[in-house]
């Protein structure tokens, strides 16, 4: 089976220096880099879009995995492709037209997620399985980094699982994943891991190096 991706996300970076930080969680050995987009009306924080993401797309060659929580994701998600994104994934709650949306980031040439806050229900999978290639389990209420894992979320990814069949498409879970709580969400079936203040703390390299390595040890037994 293929390795657990590990996904740091910049939220928990210095942003006064992002590009160094992407090029540092790179050189540690992460696998993708998740950019947290928040729009202020969706969630009450507020973070960055494409001009930033372009300004640090030539920065590393990772997949850029951008989790647009934003009220209205479809007008913009040709900006978030030319920026550089190769994951659009947007939330199941703000789309109206979630098969359309989907298949839009499909047509834009990148894959398509779609995120599923803690209270939503995964019952709207049933009717995209052919149009999605990521579900982005949310394990904190979404708009800040540091928040403490919510546990149920495990049983729903292991019924997020069955839902997908034998598809392949990952289920990335984002929001107090640390050493401690990653085992079990892989072990639910998890193929993917989201982490901001677990890699991105000590400030250094090595440090981030050893953060990541710290993950990957605790999932190894899980798949
Ligand atoms: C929360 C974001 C997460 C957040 C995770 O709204 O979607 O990606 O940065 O941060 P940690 O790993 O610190 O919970
Ligand atoms: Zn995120």
């Amino acid at each position: 089976m293929a390795e657990v991706k590990i996904a740091p996300s910049v939220l928990a970076s210095n942003f006064g220096k992002l590009a160094e930080e992407i090029q540092a969680v790179d050189q540690a050995g992460c696998d993708w880099i998740h950019l947290d987009v928040m729009d202020g009306h969706f969630v009450p924080n507020l973070t960055f879009g494409p001009p930033i993401i372009q300004s640090v797309r030539s920065a590393t060659d990772k997949v850029f995995d951008a989790h647009l929580m934003v009220s209205n994701p479809d007008r913009l998600l040709e900006a978030y492709q030319k920026a550089g994104a190769d994951i659009i994934t947007v939330h199941a709650e703000v789309c109206d037209h979630l098969d359309r949306t989907l298949a839009q980031i499909r047509e834009l040439g990148c894959r398509a997620g779609v995120s599923l806050n803690p209270h939503t229900s995964e019952d709207c999978l049933h009717y995209v399985l052919d149009r999605v290639d990521l579900v982005l389990v949310m394990s904190v209420n979404p708009g800040f980094g540091g928040q403490s894992f919510i546990p149920t979320v495990v049983d729903k990814i292991a019924r997020i699982r069955d839902v997908l069949g034998g598809r392949d498409v990952d289920i990335e879970v984002d929001g107090g994943i640390t050493p401690e709580t990653a085992p079990s969400v892989v072990a639910a079936g998890a193929t993917a891991l989201v982490a901001g203040s677990a890699v991105f703390k000590g400030g250094s390299i090595e440090a981030y190096r050893d953060n990541i390595q710290a993950i990957r040890n605790a999932v190894k037994d899980q798949r």
